[in-house]
C-alpha cells in the first residue's frame, strides 16, 4: 500500500494536470486482467481504451516486439523497413485501400486524413475546397485540427480559434449534409459509429446516403476507424456493417496491440496528393510499431478472433439487454461487437460507478453523456462477460442506492 501511494502521490506531483487516474498501480498484465503492486486482479474491460485488442502480455506479440528489438528498432522514413512493408500490404489486402501512411497516434492519422484530403481538391484536382462537414458529438483526438473536426464543445474550451473550415452537423441526418455542402466543401468525416460520443450507430442506409452525396459533388469521405477498427465491432472495419467504403481510412488504438501506431489508409486516387516533402513523421513506419502490428493481424486470423468478436458479442448485446430496467437506473444498451455499455439514467454518477468497480476488481470506461462503455480485448470468453456484468451491476446497485439512501 506505501508503494502505491507513494507512486500516486509522485504522479500527482510530477504530471501535468490534464488526466485525473485511478489511485492505483497496474504492475502487470495476463489476458483480460491487470494486477496491481497489492496483487490484486482487475478484469480489463477498458484494455487501454479500446487498445489491446489481444489481452495483456499476449506471448506471441511479446515475443514479435522483443526479436524486433534485438534486431532493429528504428532507421527513419529515409529508408524502408520490411516490418513497415508488410503491415501495409496486409492493411491494403484486407481493406479498400491501396496505400498506407503510418502515424504514431490516432490524432496523427487523422491529421494526415485531413491534409491528404486538401491536398487532394486543391493540387490534384485545382480546386479551393477546403472545408470539412464533420458530425456533432464526434471525437476525432486532440490535435489542433483534430479537436476543430471534433464536434464536442467540451474539446474545444479555453483553445480558441480553432482552425478554420470545419462544419458540424448532427449524426444519422444525411440531409443535413447535403444542406451544408457548397463549392468550398472537400471531405465528409465521419465514424462509422461513434465511439466517445456514447456508442451512437449508424442508422441503416445513413452511411450509403453519405457516400452518395460525396460521390455526386466531388467530395471524400474519410471514416475515422481508430476506435471501431481491427475488429472491434465485429468485421475487421466497421465500414464492412454497411458496404460502405471510404476514399481515406484511419485507424490507430488495436493495430499495435499496446505498441502506438497509427495509420491513414487511401486510394490510390487519393494518394496522389502526396510527393515527397509534403508530410512526414520522425517515428512513422517504425520497425517495431509496424512488426507489432503485422503480429495483432496475424493473431486475429490464427486465432479467429473476429469470430469470437461476432459471438461474444451477441452474447454481451443479449446480457446488456437483460439488465435493462433490471438494474436500477440502466435505461438502455447501445454499441456492436466488443465496443457497447449500458446507457444508464442522469441521477447515475458514471465517475462513482466506475470507482465502485474498480474498488470490486472492474476496469470499465464511460462515454458520451450518458454511457457506461465495456471496450474489452478482442480474445475474451462468456465467463468474462458473465464475470463483468455480475460486477457493473452489483457497482451500479450501490451507487444508485447510496444516491436513493436505499437501505441495502
Ligand atoms: C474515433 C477516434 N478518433 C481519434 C482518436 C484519437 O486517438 P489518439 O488518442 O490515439 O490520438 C480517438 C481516441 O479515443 C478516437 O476514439
Amino acid at each position: 500500500m506505501r508503494k502505491t501511494a507513494d507512486l500516486v502521490a509522485r504522479g500527482e506531483r510530477l504530471l501535468t494536470p490534464n488526466y485525473a487516474p485511478a489511485p492505483v498501480i497496474f504492475d502487470r498484465g495476463e489476458g483480460a486482467y491487470l494486477i496491481d503492486l497489492e496483487g490484486k486482479r482487475y478484469l480489463d474491460f477498458t484494455a487501454g481504451i479500446a487498445v489491446c485488442a489481444l489481452g495483456h502480455a499476449h506471448p506471441k506479440l511479446a515475443e514479435a516486439i522483443a526479436d524486433q528489438a534485438r534486431q532493429m528498432l528504428h532507421i527513419s522514413n529515409l529508408y524502408f523497413s520490411a516490418p513497415e512493408i508488410e503491415l501495409a500490404e496486409r492493411l491494403t489486402a484486407l481493406s479498400f485501400a491501396d496505400r498506407v501512411f503510418f502515424a504514431n497516434s490516432g490524432a496523427e492519422a487523422n491529421e494526415a486524413a485531413l491534409k491528404i484530403a486538401r491536398r487532394y481538391q486543391q493540387v490534384v484536382k485545382g480546386t479551393t475546397r477546403h472545408q470539412f462537414i464533420c458530425a456533432e458529438r464526434s471525437f476525432h483526438g486532440r490535435t489542433w485540427a483534430a479537436i476543430s473536426a471534433t464536434g464536442q464543445p467540451k474539446y474545444h474550451e479555453g483553445f480558441g480559434p480553432l482552425v478554420p473550415g470545419f462544419v458540424h452537423v448532427p449524426y444519422n441526418d444525411a440531409a443535413a449534409i447535403e444542406a451544408a455542402i457548397n463549392e468550398e466543401t472537400c471531405a465528409v468525416f465521419l465514424e462509422p459509429l461513434q465511439g466517445e460520443g456514447g456508442l451512437i450507430e449508424p442508422e441503416p442506409g445513413y452511411l450509403k446516403a453519405v457516400r452518395d452525396l460525396c460521390d455526386a459533388h466531388g467530395l471524400l469521405l474519410i471514416f475515422d476507424e481508430i476506435q471501431t477498427g481491427l475488429g472491434r465491432t465485429g468485421p475487421l472495419f466497421a465500414y464492412e456493417h454497411e458496404g460502405v467504403t471510404p476514399d481515406i481510412m484511419t485507424l490507430a488504438k488495436g493495430l499495435g496491440g499496446g505498441v502506438p501506431i497509427g495509420a491513414m489508409l487511401c486510394t490510390d486516387a487519393v494518394a496522389e496528393g502526396f510527393k515527397p516533402g509534403v508530410h512526414a513523421s520522425t517515428f512513422g513506419g517504425n520497425p517495431l510499431a509496424c512488426r507489432a502490428g503485422v503480429e495483432v493481424l496475424k493473431v486475429l486470423e490464427a486465432e479467429a478472433i473476429l469470430d469470437n468478436v461476432q459471438r461474444v458479442g451477441a452474447y454481451l448485446k443479449a446480457a446488456l439487454l437483460k439488465g435493462v430496467g433490471q438494474v436500477p437506473g440502466v435505461i438502455g444498451a447501445r454499441g456492436r461487437g466488443l465496443l457497447q455499455g449500458w446507457v444508464v439514467e442522469a441521477g447515475i454518477d458514471r465517475a462513482a460507478v466506475r470507482r465502485e468497480a474498480l474498488s470490486r476488481g472492474l476496469l470499465l470506461t464511460q462515454a458520451g453523456a450518458d454511457t457506461l462503455r465495456l471496450s474489452p480485448p478482442l480474445n475474451i470468453g462468456v465467463s468474462h462477460v458473465d464475470e463483468a456484468l455480475e460486477i457493473l451491476s452489483a457497482a451500479i446497485t450501490a451507487v444508485y442506492e447510496e444516491a436513493n439512501h436505499v437501505q441495502a
